[in-house]
């Protein structure tokens, strides 16, 4: 039933993004000028959100654009209404809706829908992970020299120690190709698939990972946050791979050098 209903609701979401792409919808920034929100961002959401309180009226709901809708459940949807919005804006047809379902805490399933490339990501706790119903595992690489990575920066520059800029400093001057793709869920969804080897980022919310991070577990991958402990999508940094390279990258991460 929760399946079904999260099938569902990351199509419902997606259709908005296929009806607004390329076309007139307003912008308006966040708290910072290029944190965007477009019309589509608000209309994904309502979408989503009327498929899951039809069908599971007691859930609790945590999303982007709407925060926290609060209930007694045990069970909590987390909803990125558009992972990727710069790209949208843009016309860029690298974004996607991303839905996990945490129970008692701990994430039980999540689905990543890029309607642009027709690729639905999902993957259910314990049960493995699919791209359009087809089992996907992680890359078998084992060296962080020759990886591929992925990355993100945040709307507002974090200067801090082992930053984003000085840990991509670091993988660049080493020639690793270290790609931006714009959306963490898809950063997560295409390690998961094995065309990145590893994905780090400093600063994500809840919502851009909830989905993602399972769905690089349940692909045979590993996630941690920045100190290598077990991930919480509630705290800020991550660290995900295919599990091999996962140690080097740690370490770089911490401020050791390559
Ligand atoms: C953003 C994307 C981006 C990441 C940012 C996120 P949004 O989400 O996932 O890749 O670098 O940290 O905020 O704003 O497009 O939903
Ligand atoms: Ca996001
Ligand atoms: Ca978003």
């Amino acid at each position: 039933m929760i399946k079904n209903t999260l099938f569902k609701a990351v199509e419902a979401g997606a259709a908005e993004l296929t009806r607004y792409f390329n076309g007139k919808f307003t912008i308006s920034s966040k708290a910072t000028i290029n944190d965007l929100v477009t019309e589509a961002d608000h209309a994904s959401e309502k979408a989503i959100f009327k498929i899951i309180q039809e069908n599971h009226p007691d859930h609790f709901i945590l999303s982007e654009e709407t925060g926290a809708v609060p209930t007694n459940s045990n069970i909590k949807w987390i909803i990125d209404p558009i992972d990727g919005t710069i790209n949208f804006a843009n016309g860029i047809p690298i974004c996607c809706v991303s839905i996990g379902v945490e129970e008692n805490g701990e994430m039980i399933m999540g689905a990543v829908y890029n309607p642009f490339m027709n690729e639905l990501f999902f993957a259910e706790k314990g049960k493995g992970a699919t791209l359009n119903e087809k089992p996907i595992k992680v890359s078998d690489k084992d060296n962080l020299l020759t990886s591929c990575l992925v990355t993100g920066f945040p709307y507002q520059y974090l200067d801090s120690e082992n930053g984003p800029l000085q840990i991509f400093e670091k993988l660049i001057r080493k020639s690793i190709p270290v790609r931006r793709l714009g959306s963490a869920a898809l950063d997560l969804c295409w390690t998961a698939a094995g065309r990145f080897d590893g994905f780090y980022e400093h600063k994500l919310q809840a919502w851009d990972s909830a989905a993602g991070f399972l769905i690089v577990q349940e692909a045979g991958g590993k996630v941690t946050d920045l100190k290598g402990e077990k991930y919480n999508p509630y705290q800020p940094g991550i660290i995900a791979s295919n599990g091999k390279i996962h140690d080097q990258l740690l370490s770089l991460m911490k401020g050791g050098s390559l």
